[in-house]
C-alpha cells in the first residue's frame, strides 16, 4: 500500500468526521475540527492511501428546495441541459485511513485524538500515526507528551505503552458519556538520548514488519 502522512486540511473534514464517528460513536457530535484547524495550538495530521480515492456520497438532490433546488430551477430557467442527468461532483479526494492530533502548550504535547478506519486497524497504521505525532511534537519543541485514554480502552493503552508512555494517574469520571475514568499517560524527556534510541528501534521494527515508511511531513512553515 502506498500512503503518505500530511497535515490535515479543510477538505479532509468530511472523512475525518466519518472516521471520528466510527471510532468514538458515543461522543458524538465530534469535536469541531474546523475550529481545530484554526487553533494555533492544535496540530492535526492524516494518513492517506495514495492508491485510493475518496468518493464523497452524492448529495441528496431535492428538486424543489435548498441549493440543489435553486440550481435545478436556474438550469430550467436558462434551458441548461446536463445530458448525464447527474449533478457535477466535487473532484475525488485522497482516501484518509486515519488521523491524529496534538495540542501544544508550554513544551507539552497533549495527544487529543488518534483514530484509524476500522477496516485498516491492526496493520500498523495507529503506530505510524503515533510515530508521526511524536516527530511533530519534537519538531515543535515539545519535551513531554501526555494523553488520556478510557480505562476500558486497553488497545489504545497498549499502543501508547509500546512507545514508552507510562500510566501516571487516573481522572475519575473523565468521560462525559458514561462517566468512565480516564487513564493519564505520559512520556517524559522525549528529546533525551535513551528515548530517542528507543524511538529509533521502534521505528525500524515498524518499517521491517509493515514495510511502511512514512513520507516525512514537510517542514513546518511550508505546510497548509
Ligand atoms: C487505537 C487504534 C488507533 C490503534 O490503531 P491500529 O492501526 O489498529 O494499531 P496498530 O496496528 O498500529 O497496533 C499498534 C499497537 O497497538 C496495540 N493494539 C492495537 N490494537 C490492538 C488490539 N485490538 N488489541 C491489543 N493491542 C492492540 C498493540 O500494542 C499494537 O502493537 P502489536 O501489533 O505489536 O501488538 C485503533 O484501534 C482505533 O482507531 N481505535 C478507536 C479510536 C481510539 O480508541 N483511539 C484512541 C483514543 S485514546
Amino acid at each position: 500500500m502506498a500512503f503518505k502522512l500530511r497535515l490535515m486540511c479543510q477538505q479532509d473534514l468530511p472523512q475525518v468526521n466519518e472516521i471520528d464517528h466510527e471510532a468514538f460513536p458515543t461522543l458524538w457530535p465530534p469535536p469541531n475540527y474546523q475550529r481545530e484547524l484554526k487553533n494555533g495550538l492544535a496540530h492535526y495530521i492524516v494518513a492517506c492511501d495514495d492508491e485510493q480515492k475518496y468518493e464523497p456520497p452524492a448529495p441528496k438532490a431535492d428538486p424543489t428546495t435548498g441549493l440543489w433546488g435553486l440550481i435545478a430551477r436556474l438550469r430550467l430557467r436558462f434551458n441548461h441541459h446536463n445530458p448525464s442527468g447527474n449533478e457535477p461532483q466535487p473532484p475525488a479526494r485522497e482516501y484518509i485511513l486515519g488521523f491524529a492530533g496534538i495540542w501544544l502548550t508550554a513544551g507539552e504535547a497533549h495527544i487529543t485524538n488518534i483514530a484509524v478506519r476500522e477496516s485498516y486497524r491492526r496493520q500498523g497504521m495507529g503506530e505510524l500515526l503515533l510515530i508521526a505525532l511524536i516527530d511533530l511534537a519534537l519538531e515543535l519543541g515539545a519535551h513531554l507528551m501526555t494523553l488520556e485514554a478510557r480505562a476500558s480502552n486497553t488497545d489504545a493503552q497498549s499502543l501508547y505503552a509500546k512507545y514508552g508512555f507510562i500510566e501516571v494517574g487516573l481522572r475519575r469520571n473523565y468521560y462525559t458519556d458514561n462517566r468512565e475514568d480516564g487513564v493519564l499517560m505520559t512520556i517524559e524527556a522525549i528529546t533525551s538520548a535513551p528515548v530517542q534510541a528507543d524511538l529509533r528501534r521502534l521505528r525500524q521494527a515498524h518499517a521491517r514488519r509493515w514495510g511502511k515508511i512514512a513520507t516525512a511531513l514537510p517542514a513546518r512553515n511550508s505546510r497548509r
